[in-house]
């Protein structure tokens, strides 16, 4: 019979997820995958930028780690970059050997590039359809290796176990069917929390749930203020918020107001190619100024051919919507994109608690800092993903050191109500509305005693049963809510007008957890 350590449950099947799957296989354990949806709907398949890794003849992993840490605005945890530039291009390796189809130009890997990288490092496959290359060939991979993988399958709740892990509960996604696990190793590769905000870049199933049913367990989770808004995705009525990605600029797509002014020029050095949140609330302020619904991604400079051939999927959407990027400027505006915070790891993705582990977007090891710097994500999946999996197959002590400012959240005593779809719309306008690119400490308050009320309202009553989808959206927007009230600066993705500012004494993470005694890993 098999060791229950042997068989790790991982959740989520984007690239952490799969990869994870892979490796520990290879490493010889049974993984068995579990993901809400169908095995390839992670929000990996919709990336398109590519995957950043310092491959290139002119680029060093010194340079990719400087750029990661001066995009990260104060707060990125330097030895976890380290290790993310530093093992990168061993991860890309792995890629390769799995088969994943990098484009290339001349018989070398084709580099792109994208704001704040002072390189093009960033590979593509299938030009823009980067993230849907990757995902499409490790599952083709997990499939071919015969791991177990279970699809339309959510995790309702983490038990406490022993020291193999805890106790997963299993369910259908409509809460029926509950299943029991054993006490088994679980990791945590669920993704973000894009859905939730009204206005995203995010497929649906990026709801948070996996950062919110750790932190009920009792896990730590950190960042959670640093939601990352994405500065262009498609902007008009009717149509969805399609990610047009930022790689355009990095080939020369500028940006413009009603008055065809480029408004980024003169505001930072790299123009179109600042950071990321910079570029953001520089678009977000002409919205509010023109009143407007959008500004205008113009690619017209680029030549045609490169243009449509470099970015398939992007030119495909806009001429399905009746665009020709090539003639006409691209209406965009900026959205909810990436969730930097999440379950708090230490470089081995180990969690505060025994046998969790998390790895991918709903992790966080501070990598990121304050603003991430863009196509790291991908790559974040593979490096720690690659050490969870080592973890796995040969566990030690560890977990994360608690940031130095922890806040203690009371669990919120249920009523069990019944769980409404209104309720979850009411959560992604309030999070977009008052939790979004620009917030204020009135709003968030506001927000935040709306979360909490709904979270109270919907969370179970009686023992024995599980917080639905709802009462777990109302959690994390809680958290988000709570997490940007208490830091009391501005920095990087998050910004307050109440404090305009970052301030010394915020360079620091901030942690949340129940406020039910900590377990301690034995
Ligand atoms: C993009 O292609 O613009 C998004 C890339 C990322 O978020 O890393």
């Amino acid at each position: 019979m098999v060791d229950r350590r042997e068989r790790p449950l991982i959740v989520g099947s984007g690239i952490a997820g799969l990869y994870v799957a892979l490796r520990c296989r290879e490493l010889g354990l049974r993984p068995t995958v579990v993901t809400k949806g169908r095995l390839e709907e992670a929000n990996t398949r919709y990336a398109q930028g590519g995957i950043a890794a310092a491959v290139g003849p002119d680029d060093t992993v010194a340079r990719h780690f400087a750029d990661t840490v001066r995009a990260g605005a104060g707060l990125v945890d330097r030895a976890a970059a380290r290790v993310l530039t530093g093992e990168a291009p061993a991860r890309i390796a792995d890629l390769v050997r799995y088969g994943v189809p990098f484009d290339t130009v001349d018989g070398r890997i084709a580099l792109g590039r994208e704001a704040a990288h002072t390189r093009a490092r960033l590979l593509h496959a299938g030009g823009d359809a980067t993230g849907s290359s990757i995902e499409e060939t490790l599952k083709r991979r997990v499939l071919e290796a015969g791991i177990e993988a279970r699809e339309r399958t959510s995790l309702r709740a983490l038990l406490p176990g022993g020291k193999e892990g805890p106790v997963p509960v299993l369910s259908a996604p409509d809460g029926s069917g509950i299943e029991v696990d054993q006490p088994r190793p679980v990791l945590v590769a669920t993704g973000g929390v894009g859905s939730l905000y009204r206005q995203s870049t995010n497929p649906s199933v990026t709801t948070g749930e996996g950062i919110a049913i750790a932190f009920r367990a009792g896990a730590l989770v950190s960042d959670m203020e640093f939601v990352q808004f994405h500065p262009t995705a498609f902007a008009r009525e009717g149509a969805p918020r399609f990610l047009i990605t930022e790689a355009l600029r990095g080939e020369g797509a500028v940006l413009r107001n009603e008055a065809g002014e480029r408004f980024l020029v003169g505001r930072h050095p790299d123009a179109e190619l600042a950071p990321r949140d910079v570029v953001a609330r520089a678009i977000q302020e002409e919205l509010v100024r023109s009143g407007r619904l959008h500004v205008l991604l113009d690619a017209t400079a680029l030549p045609r051919d490169r243009l449509f051939a470099r970015f398939p999927s992007v030119t495909n959407f806009l001429l399905a919507y009746g665009l020709d990027p090539s003639r006409e400027p691209i209406p965009v505006a900026p959205v909810a994109h990436y969730m930097i915070g999440g379950v708090s790891t230490d470089l081995e993705g180990r969690s505060s608690l025994p046998g969790l582990y998390a790895a991918g977007e709903a992790a966080a090891t501070g990598v990121h800092g304050a603003n991430r710097l863009g196509s790291n994500s991908l790559v974040e999946g593979l490096v720690f993903g690659e050490r969870a999996a080592r973890q796995l197959r040969h566990p030690a002590p560890g977990g994360p050191a608690a940031p130095e400012r922890v806040i203690d959240v009371r669990p919120p005593a249920g009523e069990g109500r019944p769980e409404e779809r209104a309720s979850f719309e009411a959560i992604r306008s309030a999070l977009w509305e008052e939790v979004g690119i620009v917030r204020s400490g009135p709003a968030l308050r506001g927000a935040l005693a709306r979360f909490e009320e709904l979270a109270r309202r919907t969370a179970p009553a009686r023992a024995g049963a599980y917080a639905g989808p709802v009462a777990n959206a109302a959690l994390t927007a809680g958290l988000i809510a709570r997490a940007a009230l208490a830091r009391t600066e501005s920095r990087g993705a998050h910004f307050r007008t109440d404090f305009p500012r970052p301030l010394p004494a915020w360079r620091r993470h901030l942690g949340l957890r129940l406020r039910a005694p900590a377990r301690r890993r034995p």
